[in-house]
């Protein structure tokens, strides 16, 4: 904090670094460009796939159905499977600053939409993964949102850690399969968020037979509610393979993530 001398002067205290302070000062004006939007919701497990993309794309497309202008930003930098799963292909112009693509009435950022192959690896050390993440928030014009739903990667480090610095989330959404080593890792991931004073929305059950399980685990260790317990569907992945969002084909699936949207968004 600047602090005033009794004569006006501001004085920068000993303790702060004007390096920090610049810091501390970036990331007020960053909450300030993201003020248009209302609620920033991370997608998250520090395992991989647990269906983390899945309950991202069809969780925008439900709270699209339900009338709220939403967002979705790939923070999987490095391996950005978003546009796969809706379809975003070709080339994109080099505008800037970035154009999200509005797909079916989402708005959609991902590393895919600057990579001319989608097999072309990005091989990037962390502080590449958070200047990119940087970008896409401070550098974006996303408009107004009600909800920006945040795909995350898996661990915990990068990604992740940039994202908490940066944005001022709702919370994460975790995202489990069944199994105990997932549960354990999504366990890892909440308690990463507790440590950096980021909420807990809940706990999803992917690829479920129906009784939660791994998510029953995340419940008890984060003292979440299980959000939602989505069966084993081979639709997933036939559609998302297809790029085509299960939410917007199937109406049994719809009512599912417009329950689970009701439970998270209060
Ligand atoms: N309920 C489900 N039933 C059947 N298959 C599913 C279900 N949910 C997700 N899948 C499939 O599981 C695979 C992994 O899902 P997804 O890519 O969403 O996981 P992820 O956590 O985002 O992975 P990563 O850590 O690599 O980003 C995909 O092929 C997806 O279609
Ligand atoms: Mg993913």
């Amino acid at each position: 904090m600047v602090e005033e001398t009794p004569t006006g002067e501001q004085q920068i205290p000993k303790a702060m670094h004007p390096s920090i302070l610049k810091v501390i000062e970036q990331r007020k004006a960053l909450k300030e460009k993201l003020s248009n939007i209302k609620h920033k919701i991370g997608v998250y497990s520090a395992k991989g796939g647990v269906g983390k993309t899945t309950v991202s794309v069809n969780l925008a497309f439900a709270l699209k159905s339900m009338g709220f202008k939403v967002g979705l930003l790939d923070a999987d930098v490095d391996c950005p499977n978003l546009a796969l799963f809706l379809g975003i292909t070709g080339t994109f112009p080099d505008e800037y600053p970035l154009k999200p693509v509005d797909k079916d009435g989402v708005k959609v950022l991902s590393t895919a939409m600057f990579v001319d192959d989608e097999k072309k690896p990005i091989i990037w050390r962390g502080p590449m993964i958070g200047k990119m993440i940087l970008e896409f928030l401070d550098n974006a014009e996303w408009g107004d949102l009600d909800y920006l739903i945040i795909d995350l990667s898996p661990g915990t480090s990068d990604a992740p850690l940039s994202i908490i610095q940066l944005l001022d989330l709702d919370g994460f959404l975790l995202v489990t399969t069944p199994q105990h080593i997932a549960a354990i890792n999504t366990i890892r991931s909440g308690m990463m968020a507790k440590r950096l004073g980021v909420a807990t929305l809940g706990v999803v059950e992917t690829m479920s037979d129906g009784v939660p399980k791994g998510a029953a685990e995340v419940s008890g260790a984060m003292k979440c509610d299980v959000v939602g317990v989505i069966k084993y569907n081979g639709k997933f992945s036939e559609m998302s393979d297809r790029g085509v969002v299960p939410v917007d084909e199937d109406s049994k699936i719809r009512e599912e993530f417009i329950r689970m949207a009701k439970k998270i968004t209060g």
